[in-house]
């Protein structure tokens, strides 16, 4: 499987707190193995995903990042493609035949406007539709594009759903 993680270029207290700890889940429920989050420390998050992966298993992480472009530079030295998600990118129809055969990808998603130099640094810039919408939307779609998402492995899970087609069915593992 690709190791994969994400970096969110910006999180501020109130404001972005829903949108990110949604970020962490697609990224975590998609089998990346952290998350990167550029901007202020954010307990509350951390306490929200860590119960997800306390109950339905895995190891994902959060780290909190000041600083963008040394954690992208020390990325890219331990040979991570990077993958900026932007609406004017290239579409990742296009780009996924590449991408899937990456063994390790850092996917970059924005919150407010990200610095230009962004478009620069990343080895590609990719949109999902050419139209404004989300970073929740474009990092479930890319991820669920760039694997099978339906081999990804939790372990550990207190809790397991089983896919039922009417009702709900869980296993509570001791
Ligand atoms: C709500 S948008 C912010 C847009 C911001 N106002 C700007 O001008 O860049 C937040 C993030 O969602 C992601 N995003 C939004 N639409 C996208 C699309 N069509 N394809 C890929 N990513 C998208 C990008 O990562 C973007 O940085």
């Amino acid at each position: 499987m690709t190791d994969l993680i994400v970096f969110r270029y910006g999180h501020r207290l109130l404001r972005d707190e829903r949108v990110t700890t949604h970020c962490c889940l697609v990224a975590r429920a998609f089998g990346c193995k952290k998350i990167i989050i550029h901007g202020m420390e954010d307990p509350i998050l951390i306490k929200t995903v860590q119960s997800i992966s306390d109950r339905f298993g895995g190891t994902f992480k959060i780290e909190f990042t000041e600083n963008w472009k040394p954690v992208l530079q020390q990325l890219k030295q331990q040979k991570y493609t990077l993958v900026h998600l932007t609406m004017y990118g290239q579409l990742i129809q296009k780009a996924q035949k590449k991408l899937k055969k990456t063994k390790k990808i850092a996917i970059i998603i924005g919150s407010q406007k990200v610095p230009s130099d962004m478009y620069t640094l990343s080895d590609y810039n990719v949109s999902v539709t050419n139209q404004p919408h989300s970073e929740i939307s474009a990092l479930a779609v890319v991820l669920d594009r760039l694997q099978d998402s339906t081999k990804i492995k939790f372990k550990k899970a207190k809790i397991k759903i089983i896919p039922t087609e009417k009702g709900k069915q869980v296993k509570i593992q001791k």
